[in-house]
Formats: structure tokens, C-alpha cells, sequence
């Protein structure tokens, strides 16, 4: 009997909504990278191992590809990704796969999960427009895991991103990354820095859910540090919406998957 083993990572609750769908019905256990990031070797009894992550930026977040080249035996497991995209998967996909091969191991499936916006313009996704990718994904889902568990190889979805941009739900956040390149190239990165406005309560939500420890409290306000992975989760998860991206308005609105609770995230 093949024993599974799910390693994801999530800001907003998609991918790890993604991975307990997947879990559940492989039977596997589901392990957030954080938690093995600092662990010098990744020795699992697991034959078959999934990765699920967002897409930031058209590629894996960067701790994916730390993790990889941490697995021992990677070249004796079934490999699949599961990549959850706003806008479209592009070819994170092949940016894992490369990875992994490049340990040794093969990406035998890969799998692209459109969900809703967790970042800028997350606003434009409407309530109905949400219903239908979480649709979508329950429609696919028995069909992804019989591929997984009949271990089947060869299928890695990419997409051609010039097509996507003319969707008309991706039209809508146009304007909004036209603010954001305004912001960059006037004001400078650092106006994009996250920032708590006079509704941050100090609960320190935000610190606790970050995937990277990059948040401290002080004196009843949160404080970044240098290393976000960039996720949204604090922004997202605030009880109060009192976090947002510089001063600039960019289309973005607190989401974090339905069926996802604080707990789940942090624990
Ligand atoms: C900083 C950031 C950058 C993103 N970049 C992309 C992107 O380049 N392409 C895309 O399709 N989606 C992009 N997204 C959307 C996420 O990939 C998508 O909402 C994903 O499901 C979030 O999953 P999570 O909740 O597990 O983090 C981005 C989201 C964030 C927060």
C-alpha cells in the first residue's frame, strides 16, 4: 500500500484547502513546509510525495525549491504538484519540475487549480466568480487523485499567459497593477510595504499566521521584517482589515478561503 505524504504552502487558505481535499482522499498526511524548512534532511517512508503551493509572480514561492533538494531517496517517489493560480499557471509547473529533476527525482503529474485572487485585485473577484472555481476544483477533484493514485505520469498543465491576460475578469485588475507600477517607479519599494492603519487592534493575528515569522509586535502594532515570502496572509487573515499595501488603493480586499479557519493556518 503506498503511503502518501503532502507537503504545501498557503497564504490565503487556497492551496492548503487544495492539499486537505487532495489528503483526505489519498489517505496522506499534510505537512506545511514551514515546518521543515530548517530540518537538514527530509527522510520520509512516504513513496508517494505532492507539493501544493500558490503561484507568486508566475513561479513557485521560493520555499518550494528549498525544500526539494531536501528529500532523501526523491528518485524512488511518485512526485505530483498541485499549483493553485489567480490569473493563470503559466509554467510554474515546468519551474518545479526542473527542480525536482534537477535532484534526481521526476514530476510526474502537475496539476493547475485556478482560485480566487489572494493578492492585489483580489477585490475584483466577485462572490459568484468565487463559487465557480471552488466548483470546478470539487468537479475535478476525483479525477486528479485517480490519476495520483493510479500513480499515471506525463500530464504538467502549463498555459500560455498572453491568452489569459485577455480574460475579461483579468482585464479588471489592469488599472490596479497600473497604480502599482506607478507606486514602484515614483515612490519607490518601500511604498508597498505593508503597513497597519488606526483599526489594528494589536490581537497580533498577523504575527501568528505568518508562514515566515517576519512579524513582531510592538508596542501594540505590527512590525515587518525582511524576509516576507510575500503571501498576503497577514493582510488576509486581519480581523479587523486594518493591514493594507502602502497607502496606494489596489483593488484588494481581505479573502481567505471559505472552508479554511485561522486554526487550520496555524497549526
Ligand atoms: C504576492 C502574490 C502574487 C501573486 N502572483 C500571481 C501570479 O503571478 N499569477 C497568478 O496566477 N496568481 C498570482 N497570485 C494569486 C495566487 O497564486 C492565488 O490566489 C493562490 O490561489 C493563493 O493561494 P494561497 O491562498 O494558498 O496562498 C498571487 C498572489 C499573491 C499574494
Amino acid at each position: 500500500m503506498d503511503k502518501a505524504e503532502i507537503y504545501y504552502f498557503s497564504g490565503s487558505g487556497n492551496s492548503l484547502a487544495v492539499a486537505r481535499d487532495v489528503g483526505i482522499r489519498l489517505n496522506a498526511d499534510i505537512t506545511p513546509v514551514m515546518s521543515l524548512v530548517d530540518l537538514e534532511s527530509i527522510d520520509t517512508e512516504a513513496n508517494v510525495i505532492g507539493f501544493v503551493f500558490p503561484i507568486y509572480d508566475f513561479k513557485p514561492p521560493k520555499i518550494m525549491e528549498k525544500i526539494i533538494p531536501k528529500i532523501k531517496n526523491i528518485e524512488s517517489k511518485y512526485i505530483f504538484a498541485i499549483c493553485t493560480y489567480g490569473i493563470a499557471p503559466a509554467k510554474s509547473l515546468k519551474h518545479i519540475e526542473k527542480t525536482i529533476k534537477s535532484c534526481g527525482g521526476c514530476l510526474s503529474a502537475g496539476v493547475a487549480v485556478e482560485m480566487p485572487q489572494s493578492g492585489i485585485g483580489s477585490g475584483t473577484v466577485t462572490k459568484a466568480q468565487q463559487e465557480k472555481m471552488f466548483e470546478n476544483w470539487k468537479n475535478r477533484l476525483d479525477g486528479v487523485c485517480d490519476y495520483i493514485s493510479n500513480r499515471r505520469a506525463g500530464e504538467i498543465e502549463t498555459s500560455i499567459l498572453f491568452f489569459s491576460l485577455f480574460k475579461p475578469r483579468i482585464i479588471k485588475i489592469y488599472p490596479i497593477f497600473f497604480v502599482f507600477l506607478k507606486h514602484l517607479i515614483f515612490e519607490g519599494i518601500d511604498s508597498l510595504a505593508f503597513t497597519s492603519n488606526e483599526k489594528c487592534t494589536g490581537c497580533g493575528t498577523c504575527q501568528r499566521i505568518c508562514p515566515q515569522n517576519n512579524i513582531e509586535i510592538i508596542e501594540n502594532k505590527p512590525v515587518w521584517s525582511d524576509h516576507c515570502a510575500n503571501c498576503f496572509a497577514c493582510l488576509n487573515w486581519c480581523p479587523n482589515g486594518a493591514i493594507s499595501l502602502g497607502k496606494a488603493k489596489m483593488g484588494i480586499k481581505n479573502y481567505h478561503h471559505p472552508d479554511i479557519k485561522i486554526s487550520d493556518m496555524i497549526s
